[in-house]
């Protein structure tokens, strides 16, 4: 089962989830004319690209019709469309300037294979170019594992496909290549959220939906609270908010 995306949820922390996306697209020093984010989700990032390459066109490509959707009514001038599919299988007509995508490759369970197969698609000279969250070993990820394994959770949750995280070193071994430059890092954003239970929000727009959805009505209230209160240990609220560490991997990969 896929869990839905609720674009409303995902895009209350909107300028954290950006900022990874600018500082990859900060990194591509090429001019393509054509672009396809996979992956792209709402489409707020949209205006990100054309900001930075005006004559550009530009094709968002994301598996939920709901993102799909809120990317269409927002979408940010005539040279962006979107269409729904799945990245794992996309194919376009003629290779394109930039392929890119921003935490997306995590929830493809064989990205190991498909991310390598994406280069096909980049045209000579162009740019596969990605950012992809780091986090599994992080609290909030080790702490949600934990408590779905659990009774009385764990059995709605077995087998549920949640997110996995490659490092900047494993990219490097399955993309190291003559043809290509490349060009591999990763870094550790210190974001300070406000409010309460903020990192439980955070999280239940993104990596903790399928469990989330698996639980039935009842069990998931008991879930949400027993996994807020070790979120809150966790992650303490300080004077000044609380502090969500998250470690993401950046490529950006260059065809000869
Ligand atoms: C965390 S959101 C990122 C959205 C946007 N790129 C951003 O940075 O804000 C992950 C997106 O990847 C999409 N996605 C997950 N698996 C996918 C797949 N196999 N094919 C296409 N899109 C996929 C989801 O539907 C979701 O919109």
């Amino acid at each position: 089962m896929t869990a839905r995306w609720d674009p409303r949820l995902y895009l209350a922390y909107e300028s954290e989830r950006a900022r990874p996306f600018i500082d990859l697209v900060m990194r591509i020093l090429t001019h393509p004319r054509t672009i396809v984010d996979l992956g792209c989700g709402p489409g707020h990032l949209s205006a990100v690209l054309l900001d930075r390459w005006p004559d550009a066109t530009v094709l968002g490509v994301d598996s939920s019709p709901e993102m799909v959707a809120q990317a269409r009514r927002d979408a940010a001038g005539p040279q962006v469309s979107y269409a729904l599919g799945d990245l794992a299988t996309w194919a376009p007509p003629v290779p394109v300037d930039l392929v890119i995508s921003n935490a997306a490759f995590q929830w493809v369970p064989d990205q190991l294979e498909v991310v390598p197969r994406l280069r096909d698609h980049v045209a000579p000279e162009g740019v596969l170019a990605f950012q992809v969250p780091d986090n599994h070993h992080e609290p909030n990820h080790v702490l949600l594992r934990e408590i779905a394994g659990r009774a009385p959770y764990a059995k709605h949750t077995a087998g549920l496909a949640l997110t996995r995280s490659v490092s900047p070193a494993t990219y490097l071994d399955l993309l190291a290549d003559d043809a290509w430059d490349l060009d591999v890092w990763g870094t550790t954003y210190y974001h300070v959220l406000e409010g309460e239970d903020p990192v439980y929000r955070w999280i239940s727009g993104t990596g903790a939906r399928p469990v989330l959805e698996a639980l039935p009505p009842g069990l998931r209230e008991d879930f949400e609270a027993e996994y807020k209160a070790a979120l809150r240990e966790a992650y303490p609220t300080r004077s000044y908010g609380t502090v969500l560490p998250f470690p993401r991997s950046f490529v950006v990969a260059k065809r000869r």
